[in-house]
């Protein structure tokens, strides 16, 4: 790793990681740098590689990211040609995302949008607007894209929804406009439950939903009839048997930000340890999302 600063200089700013493979190797690396800690991740061309920005009070997680990237060829893919890591200040991390966040359609109601985007909605569409800030959750990374795709054939009007890892709060205000009664968002970071709030008022939905500030599932209360939890593999894998407290019988759970190589542990996980049936699996490029329900008693 090339270092243009000591992270250590840099804790009121971003680190940007720019980790250059060959494009077989980029979603690996994104679900690294995701698990790393970072909030965003970019896939650039000339030269190919994948982009983190991890804040910069993080910086202690580099070494631990190098050991894991070095790993990328026993799974058969492409060694790292190089890693770069950049300070970068909040001003520049808020005008590189504007660049790539745009007008998006997802399923067949749901059209996501940057906030300072003027588009106008189709007639049919459901509008969600955005302003991401440093939160996670845009629709341009396929975990969340596969999400919106399942709430879009899932959600049912009057429903109550529960979104773990709620980021940007994009997947709440989603059930939110496509129905739902009530919705509990929750992230463990102070700053994601800020963003997600000023979307869910920014959408017209602040009554509907409930944003938490909480560690997983300690910010539930009661059963809900969906839960979504787009966080990594390792949460659904150790935290799969807290799930039958808070899904009511008949009840959908929707497991996203999982890397392909995870994705039998985690739906054994689901399936033997909370006692959920698979329905319907989704995959975008080397990610999975399943929806699971919990049979009728
Ligand atoms: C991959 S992002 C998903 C954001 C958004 N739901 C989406 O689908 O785009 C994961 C989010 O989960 C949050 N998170 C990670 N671990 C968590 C935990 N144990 N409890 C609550 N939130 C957590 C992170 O802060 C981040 O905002």
């Amino acid at each position: 790793m090339t270092q243009k600063k000591n992270p250590t200089d840099t804790e009121a700013h971003w680190l940007s990681i720019q980790v250059q493979a060959p494009p077989q190797a980029w979603d690996a690396i994104a679900s690294m740098l995701i698990e790393a800690g970072c909030t965003g991740v970019q896939l650039c061309d000339q030269p190919p590689r994948v982009v983190g920005y991890l804040p910069g009070e993080q910086g202690a997680q580099l070494p631990a990211l190098q050991e894991r990237l070095n790993t990328l060829p026993q799974f058969d893919l492409p060694p790292v040609m190089a890693v770069h890591i950049q300070p970068v200040s909040e001003k520049d991390w808020h005008a590189l995302w504007r660049r790539h966040f745009r007008s998006r359609r997802f399923g067949t109601r749901l059209r996501v949008q940057p906030s300072w985007s003027k588009r106008k909605p189709n007639p049919e569409e459901l509008l969600i607007q955005l302003d991401p800030g440093l939160a996670f959750g845009t629709g341009s990374h396929p975990t969340t894209a596969l999400c919106l795709e399942l709430l879009d054939t899932y959600v049912r009007p009057a429903m109550r929804i529960a979104d773990l890892g709620t980021g940007t709060g994009i997947l709440a205000i989603a059930c939110a406009k496509l129905g739902a009664s009530e919705v509990v968002a929750v992230d463990n970071d102070p700053l994601a439950v800020q963003i997600a709030e000023a979307n869910a008022q920014r959408n017209g939905v602040g009554q509907t939903v409930q944003i938490v500030l909480s560690d997983g599932w300690e910010g539930l209360h009661g059963t809900f009839d969906l839960i979504a939890c787009n966080i990594i593999s390792t949460f659904h894998i150790q935290t799969a048997s807290r799930i039958p407290e808070f899904l009511r019988a008949g009840g959908y759970y929707l497991a996203s930000g999982i890397i392909g190589r995870n994705w039998r542990e985690v739906r054994q996980a689901i399936e033997q340890k909370a006692d959920l049936r698979l329905l319907e699996v989704r995959k975008r490029r080397t990610w999975v999302a399943g929806m699971f329900q919990r049979p009728s008693a």
